[in-house]
Protein backbone atom coordinates (compact mmCIF):
# COMPACT_ATOMS: atom_id res chain seq x y z
CA UNK A 1 0.00 0.00 0.00
CA UNK A 2 1.22 3.62 -0.75
CA UNK A 3 1.00 6.25 0.80
CA UNK A 4 4.05 6.65 3.14
CA UNK A 5 6.60 9.10 1.81
CA UNK A 6 5.18 12.11 1.76
CA UNK A 7 7.11 15.40 0.11
CA UNK A 8 7.59 18.58 2.25
CA UNK A 9 8.27 21.49 -0.52
CA UNK A 10 9.02 25.31 -0.02
CA UNK A 11 10.32 28.35 -2.06
CA UNK A 12 13.49 28.06 -3.38
CA UNK A 13 16.27 30.35 -4.01
CA UNK A 14 17.37 29.96 -7.67
CA UNK A 15 18.43 26.42 -9.64
CA UNK A 16 21.62 26.27 -10.55
CA UNK A 17 23.89 23.49 -12.09
CA UNK A 18 24.01 20.61 -14.85
CA UNK A 19 21.91 17.03 -14.32
CA UNK A 20 21.57 14.08 -15.99
CA UNK A 21 18.05 12.70 -15.32
CA UNK A 22 18.00 8.66 -15.57
CA UNK A 23 17.03 6.49 -18.52
CA UNK A 24 13.82 7.19 -21.22
CA UNK A 25 11.09 4.88 -19.54
CA UNK A 26 9.24 4.03 -22.71
CA UNK A 27 13.04 3.07 -24.52
CA UNK A 28 13.83 1.16 -21.06
CA UNK A 29 10.87 -1.10 -21.51
CA UNK A 30 11.05 -1.66 -25.00
CA UNK A 31 14.90 -2.64 -24.95
CA UNK A 32 14.39 -5.20 -21.97
CA UNK A 33 11.75 -6.52 -23.87
CA UNK A 34 13.15 -6.73 -27.83
CA UNK A 35 16.51 -7.63 -26.85
CA UNK A 36 14.56 -10.84 -24.65
CA UNK A 37 13.03 -11.96 -28.16
CA UNK A 38 16.20 -11.35 -30.09
CA UNK A 39 18.92 -14.31 -31.11
CA UNK A 40 21.73 -13.55 -29.28
CA UNK A 41 22.85 -11.01 -26.59
CA UNK A 42 22.46 -7.41 -25.94
CA UNK A 43 23.56 -5.01 -23.97
CA UNK A 44 21.53 -1.81 -22.44
CA UNK A 45 23.15 0.99 -21.07
CA UNK A 46 21.40 4.03 -19.44
CA UNK A 47 18.47 1.59 -18.29
CA UNK A 48 15.85 2.90 -16.15
CA UNK A 49 16.33 1.82 -12.49
CA UNK A 50 12.83 2.30 -11.86
CA UNK A 51 9.93 0.17 -10.79
CA UNK A 52 8.14 0.28 -13.83
CA UNK A 53 11.33 -0.71 -15.75
CA UNK A 54 12.45 -3.39 -13.12
CA UNK A 55 8.85 -4.75 -13.11
CA UNK A 56 9.64 -5.35 -16.74
CA UNK A 57 12.70 -6.94 -16.53
CA UNK A 58 11.00 -9.11 -14.15
CA UNK A 59 8.66 -10.49 -16.03
CA UNK A 60 10.95 -10.98 -18.81
CA UNK A 61 13.10 -13.42 -15.81
CA UNK A 62 9.85 -14.99 -15.27
CA UNK A 63 9.50 -15.99 -18.83
CA UNK A 64 12.99 -17.47 -19.02
CA UNK A 65 15.10 -14.92 -19.88
CA UNK A 66 18.26 -14.14 -18.23
CA UNK A 67 18.90 -10.62 -17.75
CA UNK A 68 22.01 -9.62 -15.93
CA UNK A 69 22.82 -6.56 -14.13
CA UNK A 70 26.15 -5.47 -15.26
CA UNK A 71 26.14 -1.97 -13.19
CA UNK A 72 23.42 0.97 -12.52
CA UNK A 73 21.56 1.24 -15.69
CA UNK A 74 23.69 -1.75 -17.23
CA UNK A 75 22.20 -4.97 -18.59
CA UNK A 76 23.21 -8.16 -20.15
CA UNK A 77 19.99 -9.30 -22.01
CA UNK A 78 20.84 -13.29 -23.09
CA UNK A 79 17.64 -13.23 -25.78
CA UNK A 80 15.75 -16.71 -26.23
CA UNK A 81 14.48 -15.97 -29.45
CA UNK A 82 10.82 -14.93 -31.07
CA UNK A 83 9.57 -18.15 -30.09
CA UNK A 84 11.66 -18.87 -26.81
CA UNK A 85 9.64 -17.67 -24.15
CA UNK A 86 8.68 -20.12 -21.74
CA UNK A 87 5.28 -19.73 -19.44
CA UNK A 88 5.12 -18.51 -16.45
CA UNK A 89 3.02 -20.35 -13.56
CA UNK A 90 2.26 -17.25 -11.42
CA UNK A 91 1.26 -14.46 -12.64
CA UNK A 92 3.03 -11.57 -14.11
CA UNK A 93 3.04 -8.35 -11.93
CA UNK A 94 3.39 -4.97 -13.85
CA UNK A 95 3.40 -3.24 -10.70
CA UNK A 96 2.39 0.31 -11.49
CA UNK A 97 3.09 0.38 -15.43
CA UNK A 98 0.53 0.85 -17.83
CA UNK A 99 3.25 0.32 -20.90
CA UNK A 100 4.40 -2.70 -19.60
CA UNK A 101 0.72 -4.23 -19.34
CA UNK A 102 -0.04 -3.01 -22.75
CA UNK A 103 2.89 -3.85 -24.79
CA UNK A 104 2.87 -7.80 -23.05
CA UNK A 105 -0.96 -8.02 -23.87
CA UNK A 106 0.44 -7.73 -27.30
CA UNK A 107 3.29 -10.23 -26.92
CA UNK A 108 1.71 -13.35 -24.67
CA UNK A 109 -1.68 -13.43 -26.70
CA UNK A 110 1.28 -14.64 -29.47
CA UNK A 111 2.78 -17.34 -27.30
CA UNK A 112 2.18 -21.22 -26.66
CA UNK A 113 0.93 -20.49 -23.17
CA UNK A 114 -1.28 -19.16 -21.26
CA UNK A 115 -0.53 -15.91 -19.16
CA UNK A 116 -1.89 -13.82 -16.27
CA UNK A 117 -1.33 -9.97 -16.16
CA UNK A 118 -1.85 -8.32 -13.23
CA UNK A 119 -0.89 -5.04 -11.91
CA UNK A 120 -1.06 -2.26 -8.38
CA UNK A 121 -4.12 -0.27 -7.50
CA UNK A 122 -3.67 2.39 -9.91
CA UNK A 123 -3.21 0.13 -13.21
CA UNK A 124 -5.69 -2.05 -12.28
CA UNK A 125 -8.32 0.80 -13.18
CA UNK A 126 -7.12 1.59 -16.28
CA UNK A 127 -8.68 0.47 -19.57
CA UNK A 128 -7.28 -2.38 -20.90
CA UNK A 129 -10.66 -3.22 -23.93
CA UNK A 130 -8.16 -0.41 -26.25
CA UNK A 131 -5.90 -2.91 -26.77
CA UNK A 132 -8.09 -6.15 -26.27
CA UNK A 133 -10.37 -5.69 -28.86
CA UNK A 134 -8.18 -5.19 -31.70
CA UNK A 135 -5.71 -7.85 -30.34
CA UNK A 136 -9.11 -10.28 -30.36
CA UNK A 137 -9.89 -9.00 -34.25
CA UNK A 138 -6.49 -10.66 -34.98
CA UNK A 139 -7.66 -13.98 -33.28
CA UNK A 140 -6.04 -13.38 -29.50
CA UNK A 141 -7.87 -15.16 -26.40
CA UNK A 142 -8.09 -12.12 -23.78
CA UNK A 143 -10.45 -12.62 -20.48
CA UNK A 144 -10.84 -8.91 -18.19
CA UNK A 145 -13.17 -8.16 -15.54
CA UNK A 146 -15.16 -5.88 -17.48
CA UNK A 147 -12.05 -4.06 -19.88
CA UNK A 148 -9.95 -3.99 -16.56
CA UNK A 149 -6.84 -5.91 -15.39
CA UNK A 150 -5.94 -8.64 -14.80
CA UNK A 151 -5.64 -10.01 -17.65
CA UNK A 152 -5.95 -13.32 -18.40
CA UNK A 153 -4.44 -14.52 -21.79
CA UNK A 154 -5.29 -17.86 -23.64
CA UNK A 155 -1.95 -19.28 -25.87
CA UNK A 156 -2.02 -21.40 -28.35
CA UNK A 157 -3.96 -19.58 -30.98
CA UNK A 158 -2.77 -18.55 -34.70
CA UNK A 159 -3.03 -14.64 -35.36
CA UNK A 160 -3.66 -12.76 -38.11
CA UNK A 161 -3.01 -9.61 -39.41
CA UNK A 162 -4.88 -6.64 -39.36
CA UNK A 163 -5.16 -3.52 -40.87
CA UNK A 164 -6.35 -0.83 -37.62
CA UNK A 165 -7.20 2.99 -37.53
CA UNK A 166 -6.58 3.39 -33.64
CA UNK A 167 -9.22 5.56 -32.28
CA UNK A 168 -7.26 7.55 -29.94
CA UNK A 169 -3.31 8.12 -30.45
CA UNK A 170 -2.03 5.60 -27.93
CA UNK A 171 2.14 4.69 -28.57
CA UNK A 172 1.19 1.45 -26.44
CA UNK A 173 -1.56 0.65 -28.17
CA UNK A 174 0.15 0.68 -31.12
CA UNK A 175 3.41 -0.95 -30.18
CA UNK A 176 1.02 -4.26 -28.65
CA UNK A 177 -0.37 -4.70 -31.85
CA UNK A 178 2.72 -4.25 -33.36
CA UNK A 179 3.80 -7.14 -31.58
CA UNK A 180 1.45 -9.01 -31.79
CA UNK A 181 2.18 -8.98 -35.70
CA UNK A 182 5.47 -10.39 -35.06
CA UNK A 183 3.91 -13.48 -34.63
CA UNK A 184 1.03 -12.87 -37.13
CA UNK A 185 0.35 -14.48 -40.49
CA UNK A 186 0.38 -11.81 -43.28
CA UNK A 187 0.58 -7.98 -42.30
CA UNK A 188 0.01 -5.81 -39.44
CA UNK A 189 -0.91 -2.32 -40.38
CA UNK A 190 -1.72 0.19 -37.48
CA UNK A 191 -2.85 4.09 -38.37
CA UNK A 192 -3.02 6.59 -36.09
CA UNK A 193 -5.19 9.48 -35.92
CA UNK A 194 -2.32 11.57 -34.57
CA UNK A 195 1.40 10.10 -34.83
CA UNK A 196 2.93 8.68 -31.19
CA UNK A 197 6.50 8.06 -30.17
CA UNK A 198 7.62 5.80 -32.37
CA UNK A 199 10.37 3.42 -30.55
CA UNK A 200 9.07 0.72 -31.08
CA UNK A 201 9.34 0.91 -34.43
CA UNK A 202 12.64 2.40 -34.36
CA UNK A 203 13.78 -0.44 -32.05
CA UNK A 204 12.04 -3.11 -34.22
CA UNK A 205 14.48 -1.66 -36.86
CA UNK A 206 17.48 -1.91 -35.47
CA UNK A 207 16.83 -5.41 -33.87
CA UNK A 208 16.76 -6.25 -37.47
CA UNK A 209 13.14 -6.75 -38.47
CA UNK A 210 11.52 -4.83 -41.95
CA UNK A 211 9.38 -2.48 -40.67
CA UNK A 212 7.88 0.28 -42.83
CA UNK A 213 7.09 3.26 -40.52
CA UNK A 214 6.15 7.38 -40.78
CA UNK A 215 4.29 9.37 -38.50
CA UNK A 216 0.64 8.05 -38.44
CA UNK A 217 1.66 4.74 -39.78
CA UNK A 218 3.46 1.54 -39.00
CA UNK A 219 3.72 -1.77 -41.25
CA UNK A 220 4.91 -4.81 -40.29
CA UNK A 221 4.74 -8.48 -41.56
CA UNK A 222 4.89 -11.63 -39.12
CA UNK A 223 7.29 -14.46 -39.08
CA UNK A 224 10.27 -12.23 -38.89
CA UNK A 225 13.03 -12.31 -36.14
CA UNK A 226 14.92 -10.11 -34.24
CA UNK A 227 18.69 -10.21 -34.26
CA UNK A 228 20.55 -8.95 -30.75
CA UNK A 229 22.13 -5.28 -30.54
CA UNK A 230 23.18 -2.91 -28.23
CA UNK A 231 20.77 0.11 -26.78
CA UNK A 232 21.56 3.31 -25.51
CA UNK A 233 18.92 4.71 -23.43
CA UNK A 234 18.51 8.35 -23.53
CA UNK A 235 17.73 10.68 -20.22
CA UNK A 236 14.37 10.67 -20.05
CA UNK A 237 12.44 13.79 -21.49
CA UNK A 238 9.60 13.56 -19.26
CA UNK A 239 11.91 13.40 -16.61
CA UNK A 240 13.65 16.78 -17.47
CA UNK A 241 10.41 18.39 -18.08
CA UNK A 242 10.33 19.21 -14.71
CA UNK A 243 13.46 20.81 -14.12
CA UNK A 244 12.17 22.60 -17.51
CA UNK A 245 9.09 24.36 -15.67
CA UNK A 246 10.93 24.70 -11.96
CA UNK A 247 14.26 26.52 -13.82
CA UNK A 248 11.57 28.63 -15.94
CA UNK A 249 9.62 29.94 -13.02
CA UNK A 250 12.07 30.02 -9.58
CA UNK A 251 13.78 33.66 -10.64
CA UNK A 252 17.59 33.80 -10.98
CA UNK A 253 17.81 30.24 -12.19
CA UNK A 254 20.32 28.56 -14.69
CA UNK A 255 20.18 24.93 -15.10
CA UNK A 256 22.40 22.39 -17.80
CA UNK A 257 20.26 19.02 -18.41
CA UNK A 258 22.63 17.29 -20.24
CA UNK A 259 22.14 14.39 -23.05
CA UNK A 260 18.13 14.87 -23.40
CA UNK A 261 16.00 12.89 -25.21
CA UNK A 262 14.49 14.99 -28.13
CA UNK A 263 12.46 12.32 -29.83
CA UNK A 264 10.00 15.05 -31.39
CA UNK A 265 6.86 12.97 -30.49
CA UNK A 266 8.13 13.69 -26.99
CA UNK A 267 9.07 17.16 -26.88
CA UNK A 268 5.57 19.22 -26.82
CA UNK A 269 6.28 20.66 -23.75
CA UNK A 270 9.64 22.51 -25.42
CA UNK A 271 7.56 24.00 -27.67
CA UNK A 272 4.64 24.99 -25.23
CA UNK A 273 6.91 26.66 -22.77
CA UNK A 274 9.09 28.43 -25.46
CA UNK A 275 5.73 29.91 -26.85
CA UNK A 276 4.65 30.87 -23.20
CA UNK A 277 8.26 32.99 -23.14
CA UNK A 278 11.07 30.57 -21.57
CA UNK A 279 14.29 30.94 -22.47
CA UNK A 280 15.27 27.40 -23.14
CA UNK A 281 18.55 26.69 -25.41
CA UNK A 282 18.87 23.56 -27.68
CA UNK A 283 22.90 23.17 -27.33
CA UNK A 284 25.14 19.97 -28.28
CA UNK A 285 22.66 18.13 -30.53
CA UNK A 286 23.76 14.66 -31.26
CA UNK A 287 22.61 11.15 -32.23
CA UNK A 288 22.89 8.29 -29.67
CA UNK A 289 21.83 5.17 -30.31
CA UNK A 290 19.55 6.08 -33.32
CA UNK A 291 18.16 9.06 -30.91
CA UNK A 292 18.19 12.53 -30.84
CA UNK A 293 19.96 13.95 -27.89
CA UNK A 294 20.40 17.54 -26.74
CA UNK A 295 22.03 19.45 -23.59
CA UNK A 296 19.09 21.62 -23.00
CA UNK A 297 19.90 25.32 -21.16
CA UNK A 298 17.02 26.78 -19.36
CA UNK A 299 17.18 29.84 -17.60
CA UNK A 300 14.67 31.96 -15.71
CA UNK A 301 11.82 33.81 -17.73
CA UNK A 302 8.60 35.68 -16.94
CA UNK A 303 5.88 33.32 -18.80
CA UNK A 304 2.14 34.19 -20.09
CA UNK A 305 -0.25 32.00 -21.01
CA UNK A 306 -1.22 29.83 -23.96
CA UNK A 307 -3.65 27.85 -26.04
CA UNK A 308 -1.72 24.23 -26.65
CA UNK A 309 -2.61 23.07 -30.07
CA UNK A 310 -4.93 19.94 -30.26
CA UNK A 311 -1.98 18.30 -32.35
CA UNK A 312 0.48 18.82 -30.00
CA UNK A 313 -1.42 17.43 -27.29
CA UNK A 314 0.17 13.53 -27.79
CA UNK A 315 3.25 15.06 -28.04
CA UNK A 316 3.47 16.03 -24.76
CA UNK A 317 1.21 13.61 -22.85
CA UNK A 318 3.19 13.10 -20.05
CA UNK A 319 3.65 16.76 -18.96
CA UNK A 320 0.22 18.07 -19.03
CA UNK A 321 1.16 17.80 -14.70
CA UNK A 322 4.51 20.06 -15.42
CA UNK A 323 2.66 22.48 -17.74
CA UNK A 324 -0.28 22.85 -15.53
CA UNK A 325 2.81 24.27 -13.22
CA UNK A 326 4.11 26.44 -15.52
CA UNK A 327 0.57 27.77 -16.69
CA UNK A 328 -0.15 28.95 -12.74
CA UNK A 329 2.78 30.70 -12.43
CA UNK A 330 1.76 32.45 -16.05
CA UNK A 331 0.12 35.27 -17.08
CA UNK A 332 -3.02 35.20 -18.71
CA UNK A 333 -4.95 32.15 -19.03
CA UNK A 334 -3.70 29.06 -20.64
CA UNK A 335 -6.07 26.53 -22.15
CA UNK A 336 -5.61 23.12 -22.95
CA UNK A 337 -7.95 21.07 -25.09
CA UNK A 338 -8.22 17.47 -26.62
CA UNK A 339 -6.89 16.10 -23.70
CA UNK A 340 -9.14 13.69 -22.16
CA UNK A 341 -6.44 11.08 -22.38
CA UNK A 342 -5.22 12.63 -19.48
CA UNK A 343 -8.45 10.95 -17.37
CA UNK A 344 -6.92 7.57 -17.47
CA UNK A 345 -3.81 7.63 -16.67
CA UNK A 346 -1.97 6.96 -13.65
CA UNK A 347 -4.34 9.42 -11.97
CA UNK A 348 -7.31 11.33 -13.35
CA UNK A 349 -4.43 14.06 -14.22
CA UNK A 350 -6.79 16.46 -15.04
CA UNK A 351 -9.10 16.19 -12.16
CA UNK A 352 -5.62 15.65 -9.82
CA UNK A 353 -3.39 18.44 -10.90
CA UNK A 354 -6.82 21.11 -10.82
CA UNK A 355 -7.06 20.01 -7.33
CA UNK A 356 -3.53 19.91 -6.02
CA UNK A 357 -3.07 23.67 -7.27
CA UNK A 358 -6.46 24.92 -6.00
CA UNK A 359 -5.81 23.63 -2.85
CA UNK A 360 -2.64 26.07 -3.12
CA UNK A 361 -4.38 29.32 -4.67
CA UNK A 362 -4.51 28.69 -8.64
CA UNK A 363 -7.66 29.46 -10.48
CA UNK A 364 -8.86 26.41 -12.97
CA UNK A 365 -11.98 26.25 -14.86
CA UNK A 366 -11.57 21.64 -15.34
CA UNK A 367 -13.33 20.57 -18.87
CA UNK A 368 -13.66 17.26 -20.01
CA UNK A 369 -11.12 17.07 -22.05
CA UNK A 370 -9.20 19.91 -20.74
CA UNK A 371 -8.54 22.94 -18.61
CA UNK A 372 -8.46 26.70 -18.74
CA UNK A 373 -5.54 27.87 -16.05
CA UNK A 374 -5.61 31.46 -14.98
CA UNK A 375 -2.13 32.18 -13.89
CA UNK A 376 -0.54 35.06 -12.01
CA UNK A 377 -1.98 34.56 -8.75
CA UNK A 378 0.65 33.77 -5.93
CA UNK A 379 0.53 30.57 -5.19
CA UNK A 380 0.39 29.92 -1.18
CA UNK A 381 1.47 26.77 0.70
CA UNK A 382 -0.61 24.16 1.56
CA UNK A 383 -1.62 20.28 2.04
CA UNK A 384 -2.25 18.05 -1.34
CA UNK A 385 -2.76 14.54 -2.35
CA UNK A 386 -0.23 12.88 -5.51
CA UNK A 387 -2.82 10.20 -5.55
CA UNK A 388 -0.03 7.77 -6.25
CA UNK A 389 0.85 9.56 -9.41
CA UNK A 390 4.71 10.03 -10.00
CA UNK A 391 3.93 12.98 -12.12
CA UNK A 392 1.43 14.43 -9.78
CA UNK A 393 3.89 14.07 -6.72
CA UNK A 394 6.92 15.97 -8.94
CA UNK A 395 5.07 18.84 -10.35
CA UNK A 396 3.51 19.75 -6.70
CA UNK A 397 7.20 19.57 -5.60
CA UNK A 398 7.82 21.94 -8.53
CA UNK A 399 4.81 24.42 -7.42
CA UNK A 400 5.82 24.39 -3.79
CA UNK A 401 9.14 25.84 -5.03
CA UNK A 402 7.63 29.05 -5.38
CA UNK A 403 4.72 29.42 -2.76
CA UNK A 404 4.59 31.56 0.03
CA UNK A 405 4.50 28.60 2.19
CA UNK A 406 5.25 25.14 2.67
CA UNK A 407 4.04 22.98 0.58
CA UNK A 408 3.08 18.70 1.84
CA UNK A 409 1.88 16.19 -0.26
CA UNK A 410 1.10 13.16 1.01
CA UNK A 411 1.46 9.84 -1.35
CA UNK A 412 4.44 10.10 -3.48
CA UNK A 413 6.17 6.76 -3.42
CA UNK A 414 5.85 5.83 -6.54
CA UNK A 415 7.86 8.57 -7.94
CA UNK A 416 10.50 5.59 -7.69
CA UNK A 417 8.76 4.44 -10.83
CA UNK A 418 10.11 6.54 -13.31
CA UNK A 419 12.50 9.10 -11.43
CA UNK A 420 14.41 7.31 -8.41
CA UNK A 421 16.71 9.62 -7.05
CA UNK A 422 14.34 12.51 -7.80
CA UNK A 423 14.52 14.26 -4.13
CA UNK A 424 18.48 14.14 -4.38
CA UNK A 425 18.94 15.06 -7.90
CA UNK A 426 16.63 18.08 -7.21
CA UNK A 427 17.83 19.09 -4.06
CA UNK A 428 21.58 18.97 -5.20
CA UNK A 429 20.36 21.82 -7.49
CA UNK A 430 18.53 24.10 -4.87
CA UNK A 431 15.20 23.46 -4.52
CA UNK A 432 14.05 23.44 -1.00
CA UNK A 433 12.19 19.52 -1.09
CA UNK A 434 12.46 16.83 1.47
CA UNK A 435 10.90 13.46 2.11
CA UNK A 436 9.62 11.95 5.37
CA UNK A 437 8.05 8.82 5.76
CA UNK A 438 5.24 8.81 8.14
CA UNK A 439 2.42 6.18 9.27
C1 LIG B 1 3.93 5.33 -23.50
C2 LIG B 1 2.86 5.86 -24.18
C3 LIG B 1 1.94 6.85 -23.61
C4 LIG B 1 2.54 7.51 -22.37
C5 LIG B 1 3.16 6.52 -21.43
C6 LIG B 1 4.27 5.75 -22.13
C7 LIG B 1 4.78 4.32 -24.17
O1 LIG B 1 0.75 6.21 -23.23
O2 LIG B 1 1.55 8.26 -21.71
O3 LIG B 1 3.71 7.17 -20.31
O4 LIG B 1 5.88 4.02 -23.67
O5 LIG B 1 4.36 3.81 -25.21
P1 LIG B 1 -0.47 5.96 -24.27
O6 LIG B 1 -0.04 5.00 -25.29
O7 LIG B 1 -1.57 5.41 -23.40
O8 LIG B 1 -0.79 7.31 -24.81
Amino acid sequence: MSGGLRFVAARAAALRGRVRVPGDKSVSHRAILFASLADGVSRIRGFLEGEDTLATAAVFRRLGVRIETLGEGERLVHGVGIDGLRGSDTALDCGNAGTAMRLLAGLLCAQRFDSTLIGDASLSKRPMRRVIEPLQRMGAQIESHDGLPPLLIRGGRQLHGIDYTLPVASAQVKSALLLAGLYAEGETLVREPHPTRDYTESMLRQFGVAIDYAPGHARLRGGQRLAACDVEVPADFSSAAFFLVAASIVPGSDLLLEAVGMNPRRTGLLASLREMGADIAIEREAVQGGEAVADLRVRHAPLHGIEVPIERVPDMIDEFPALFVAAAAAAGPTVVRGAAELRVKESDRLATMSTALRTLGARIDETPDGATIHGGHLLAGGHVHAHGDHRIAMSAAIAGQIASGPVTIDDCDNVATSFPGFVELATAIGFDLAARRHT
